[in-house]
């Protein structure tokens, strides 16, 4: 297995990061948020975008995952779920990646099932080439190329999560 160089280096996310912690701020400014964020993938960048977001917030988790095949009815399991009520609040879903679609997909639709004043999406990274469900993306970092990445909370066989770069991973074999 090898790590390639970085394709999206710590500066080059962090500055990433402050430009959409200050779109999120001004779209909610004199409002209070729920972030919510997908776990496992996404503890660094919530981390990261939480302390430069301007507005009152409260964080909550959702630990999910997709076991998608090569179609539209991927199943999404819900591992843990969150603890904070949805109904009536500012809902900011803050995810790593967005692939096929299909986790943040059943997410939304459950969501909105429970009846939030708003529900906005932030993801860091999109590999839209490998979408199969439509899914808005208000708040997006970076559009990357159909390749396995890992860093920044991204995983291979759960590591590699601690880099603070981002980089293609490829099998040496
Ligand atoms: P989706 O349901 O196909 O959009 O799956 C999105 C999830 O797959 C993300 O939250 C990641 O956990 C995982 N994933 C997709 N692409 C990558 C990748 O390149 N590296 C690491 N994880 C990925
Ligand atoms: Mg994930």
């Amino acid at each position: 297995m090898v790590i390639g160089k970085p394709l999206l280096t710590a500066e080059e996310i962090q500055a990433k990061v402050k430009e959409l912690a200050r779109q999120i701020s001004n779209d909610y400014e004199g409002r209070e948020l729920l972030v919510v964020g997908l776990l496992k993938g996404a503890f660094m960048f919530l981390s990261d975008l939480a302390r430069h977001i301007q507005v009152p917030l409260t964080i909550d988790f959702i630990i999910a995952s997709s076991y998608a095949k090569t179609d539209t009815t991927g199943e999404v399991k819900i591992h843990c779920d969150m603890r904070e009520e949805i109904e009536d609040r500012d809902i900011l879903v803050v995810e790593d990646i967005v692939d096929t679609g299909i986790t943040l997909n059943y997410l939304r639709e459950r969501f909105l099932a429970r009846l939030p004043r708003s529900l906005k999406i932030c993801a860091l990274l999109d590999k839209i080439d490998r979408r199969i469900v439509d899914v808005p993306i208000d708040y997006k970092g970076f559009e990357i190329p159909n390749e396995y990445v890992v860093g920044y909370g991204l995983d291979y066989d759960n590591k590699y999560r601690n880099l603070p770069y981002i980089a293609i991973f490829k099998r040496s074999d």
